[in-house]
This record gives C-alpha cells, sequence and structure tokens, in this order.
C-alpha cells in the first residue's frame, strides 16, 4: 500500500496527526505569544466565594482552580493554598495541582515539580531550579483571600 492510500484509509484525522505530529506539544518549546516568559503575577488581591460556581471545585480536598494566573487549591488536608500558575522555570502558565505525593505543584511543559511551599522538587535542565511564587490565603466564613 502506497503512503497516500495508507493516509486515505486512515481518514482526514489520523492522516493530520501523522502529518503534523508536533503541532501543540512541540509548540509550547517555541516561545510563541502566550507561551513561555508569561510575567509571574504581581499585585495579586481578589477574593473567591467558596459557595459560587467558579469555586466549586475547591469544595473537595485536593481540587483546584485557577483565577488570575493563580493556582488556588483545596490541599488533600483541606487547607487552602495559592501558587504563581507562571512557572518558575520558563514563564509558561502551566502550573497545576496534583493529589499524588502529599500534593504538589506540577508544570506539565519539562515536568517541574514543587511542593506546596513553592520549593523546587527536581530541576528539569542544568540551571539552579527557582522557587514557585506562593500566596497567602485567608478564609472568612465563605470568602476565600488571595494575596500577596
Ligand atoms: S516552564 Fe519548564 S517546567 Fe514549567
Amino acid at each position: 500500500m502506497e503512503r497516500k492510500q495508507f493516509l486515505r484509509s486512515l481518514g482526514a484525522g489520523a492522516a493530520f496527526a501523522i502529518a503534523f505530529p508536533c503541532l501543540g506539544a512541540c509548540s509550547k518549546d517555541g516561545g510563541e505569544p502566550g507561551g513561555g516568559n508569561t510575567p509571574v503575577p504581581t499585585g495579586v488581591d481578589f477574593t473567591l466565594d467558596l459557595q459560587s460556581a467558579e469555586s466549586e471545585k475547591l469544595s473537595r480536598n485536593g481540587g483546584f482552580i485557577t483565577k488570575n494566573s493563580v493556582v488556588i487549591v483545596k490541599n488533600l488536608e483541606g487547607n487552602f493554598v495559592a501558587a504563581s500558575q507562571v512557572c518558575s522555570h520558563q514563564g509558561y502558565e502551566e502550573v497545576r495541582f496534583l493529589d499524588r505525593d502529599g500534593g504538589i505543584f506540577y508544570c506539565e511543559v519539562h515536568g517541574s515539580r514543587f511542593e506546596q511551599s513553592g520549593k523546587p522538587l527536581n530541576k528539569v535542565d542544568q540551571a539552579q531550579a527557582k522557587s514557585l511564587k506562593i500566596f497567602k490565603t485567608e478564609l472568612s466564613g465563605a470568602l476565600l483571600r488571595v494575596f500577596e
């Protein structure tokens, strides 16, 4: 079977995936606008209503949401913590919370992992790993303030 016939037999979606396998994941390393080198958020000060729909995922331990370039987490112990969504490695806005290893922050772009204190757990290249920026949280009834 010729390549053209083979691709046609797979259908358009599969043929596209084979022809352009690097779109998406590889573009993260390409320095495109909105990719790396995003500034770490500063002047953060906002309040979440924990009874609102946007905060629904914070009703369970291990749940998190993102807002204003901040990852807001209800950790596995039921405490609220917040960190920059912008990774300290190369500035991609891809930091998320993982409910494993006791609960860690993780950036999927190159695999950086951080303690909830922001301390790096690994380094993904030769450079010294930098801490992830952590924000303060303050709970008052059903209102959660996230600030510096
Ligand atoms: S930008 Fe490299 S691990 Fe996050």
